[in-house]
């Protein structure tokens, strides 16, 4: 196994055995949600950075695949929608880690008069050869996990998501992504790797991959400041900005055109019509933001119109617009 495989599980298994408040830096403040009441220990082992639990995809009973479990904050979370046995499989490499999620659904179920520990199947698996049969999940979900991959790895972990969805399933992420260069000492540092604090890409190229493997459709939907990695304590000259972001890939056909990518654009008409329609698909009502995908902006920004307006992406796409 590679070297750097090897030191996450370790670490993993450390954080399983000691929690470790501070391992993974939440920047976003955990679901509140009625008659939702989260272990402590679920909340000290939220190694997570940021939410994949919205529940505008988890209508009509999803069965949903978690990989990377930590404690099972998010697969309480997931499971308090679907509320079925075995609706959601939670996968994770890490011995110590399905045990102690185990004992901390147990302290679920006491606290949740809703919650049966059955509702969440915990199996032992690697997210780079998944043991879920292919086109069998409507919603796969990682948190904080796939940024410490190297690339090949991270491209194998992406593919596999991609396999196991049904068609117009969601990949729904949380993970760390910066612009800034990351010198190579510290990503080669394995320590820090499995940290999430040296293995992220920009988040251009994670969009890329995700497509490349066949998603036709991404939304951006978070993006938060998450690290500093600095010179004080890294052994780095300038400092470097860590971001979390927030996606989720619909495994939608790629259109003849290319993906649809929302990176939180919106466009207005405010001409002199009651509306501007381009007479491919896009009708923009007067004076109504409407959210639309780069590719539209780009194209509606090549029409040179003055009487249209296209923002700058907002990284908060909630939904709606055109495609
Ligand atoms: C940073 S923690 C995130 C935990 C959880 N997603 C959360 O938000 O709290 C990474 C998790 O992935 C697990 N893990 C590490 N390598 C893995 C692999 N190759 N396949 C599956 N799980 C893995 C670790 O044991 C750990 O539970």
């Amino acid at each position: 196994m590679k070297e750097y495989l090897k030191e996450t599980e370790n670490l993993y298994k450390e954080a399983a055995l000691s929690p470790d408040v501070g391992l993974c830096c939440t920047t976003s403040p955990v679901w509140q949600l009625p008659e939702l009441s989260i272990p402590g220990i679920m909340l000290e082992m939220n190694y997570g950075c940021g939410s994949t639990v919205h529940p505008r995809d988890l209508i009509n009973n999803p069965k949903v695949l978690y990989i990377g479990i930590g404690g099972g904050m998010e697969l309480l979370q997931f499971a308090y929608f679907s509320r079925k046995k075995e609706a959601v499989i939670g996968i994770d490499i890490v011995d110590e880690m399905l045990e102690k999620c185990q004992q901390n659904m147990m302290l679920a179920e006491k606290q949740n008069h809703w919650f049966e520990k059955e509702f969440v199947s915990l199996r032992k698996g690697d997210a780079l050869n998944l043991p879920v049969d292919d086109n069998s999940i409507d919603v796969a979900a990682q948190n904080c996990l796939f940024n410490i991959f190297k690339l090949d790895d991270l491209k194998l972990a992406i593919q596999e998501m991609y396999r196991v969805l049904k068609p117009h399933g969601r990949l729904v992420l949380s993970d760390p992504i910066s612009e800034d260069e990351i010198p190579e000492n510290l990503r080669k540092d394995d320590r820090l790797r499995a940290m999430c604090l040296t293995g992220s890409i920009t988040l251009r190229e994670y969009i890329k991959i995700l497509t490349d493997s066949g998603f036709g459709t991404i939304e951006v939907r978070a993006k938060r400041p998450y690290r500093i990695l600095d010179s004080m304590n890294f052994d780095t000259v300038k400092n470097i900005y860590i971001e979390s972001v927030e996606i989720c890939a619909i495994k939608d056909p790629i259109p003849d055109d290319g993906p649809c990518v929302f990176t939180g654009k919106a466009a207005i008409y405010f001409g002199s019509e009651d509306l501007f329609d381009d007479q491919k698909g896009h009708v923009l009502l007067k004076n109504q933001p409407i959210s639309i995908c780069d590719k539209t902006a780009a194209a509606l920004g090549n029409l040179k119109r003055d009487d249209i307006f296209i923002s700058e992406s907002t990284f908060f796409y909630d939904g709606g617009g055109c495609c």
